[in-house]
């Protein structure tokens, strides 16, 4: 039997309270975007540590926590990234991408040029660990290594947009020169990198929609069919 502890940090809130907190949080998730105009205003490391130790707090396969967050500041360091993410980025926008990708990416105005990578305070590469490593240097398999590091990013992302930062999901694909450029071990896979800090002065977004409810959400109730699948209201971009 494993040992056990009291659960705590569940109150015995009314229904209406609930409601109040969850619709609380939907408004603040409602304003999150994705930025990619900066400002090279700092950010103190104790709002990164922060949000990285609640992203650590995220639900992950068997409790392996198979995720290493490299949060950088130093100038030099961001200077590298950018040279080598743009090296990539021009071989994808000049013929690596399919048609069809570059087509989906259109109305995000994005390019190869990478700016934000040096003008933002922080950059954290988040890194999935493919096994452990134990102490005396044998491997441990991890399982639902993809699943648990998206469920820790989306955590942070939250933390960092609950501090008042703004953050950019950068992929720069391939990232496999995130794990030389971080001098990270050969099990560990970059997933995305996450840039943060805070909006550029006048900075703006894509205009874009969201599905609303009744296209990603289906209800299956007392007496109440399932219904069909969500589908269809494919928002304009994004
Ligand atoms: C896995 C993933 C990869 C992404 N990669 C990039 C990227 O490389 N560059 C970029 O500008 N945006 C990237 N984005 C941001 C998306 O374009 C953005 O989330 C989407 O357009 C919706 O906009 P919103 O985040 O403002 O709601 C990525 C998002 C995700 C989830």
């Amino acid at each position: 039997m494993p040992e056990t502890e009291p659960l705590v940090g569940y109150p015995d809130l009314e229904d209406a309270e609930r409601v109040r907190r969850a619709e609380a949080f939907e408004a603040t998730m409602r304003t999150r975007r994705t930025v990619r105009e900066f400002a090279d205003t700092p950010v103190p490391r104790a709002v990164i540590e922060s949000a990285i130790r609640a992203a650590g707090r995220a639900p992950c396969g068997a409790n392996q926590q198979p995720w290493t967050f490299v949060a950088v500041s130093d100038p030099a360091v961001k200077r590298r990234i950018r040279e080598a993410a743009e090296a990539e980025e021009r071989a994808f926008y000049g013929g690596r991408a399919p048609r069809d990708w570059l087509d989906a990416l259109r109305p995000l105005g994005t390019d190869a040029t990478k700016p934000f990578l040096e003008t933002a305070p922080w950059l954290i590469a988040v890194f999935g660990q493919a096994h452990g490593v134990r102490a005396d240097g044998g491997h441990v398999k991890h399982y639902y290594v993809k699943e648990s590091v998206g469920l820790a990013t989306g955590f942070l992302l939250a933390a960092l947009h609950h501090a008042g930062l703004a953050t950019l999901t950068h992929t720069p694909s391939p990232m496999g020169f995130l794990r030389a450029a971080l001098g990270r071990p050969a099990h560990e896979q970059a997933f995305v990198l996450i840039v943060t800090g805070v909006p550029a002065a006048g900075a703006t977004v894509p205009r874009i929609d969201k599905k609303p409810l009744s296209a990603i959400a289906r209800f299956v109730t007392d007496g109440e069919p399932a219904g069909d699948t969500p589908t269809g209201n494919e928002p304009a971009v994004g």
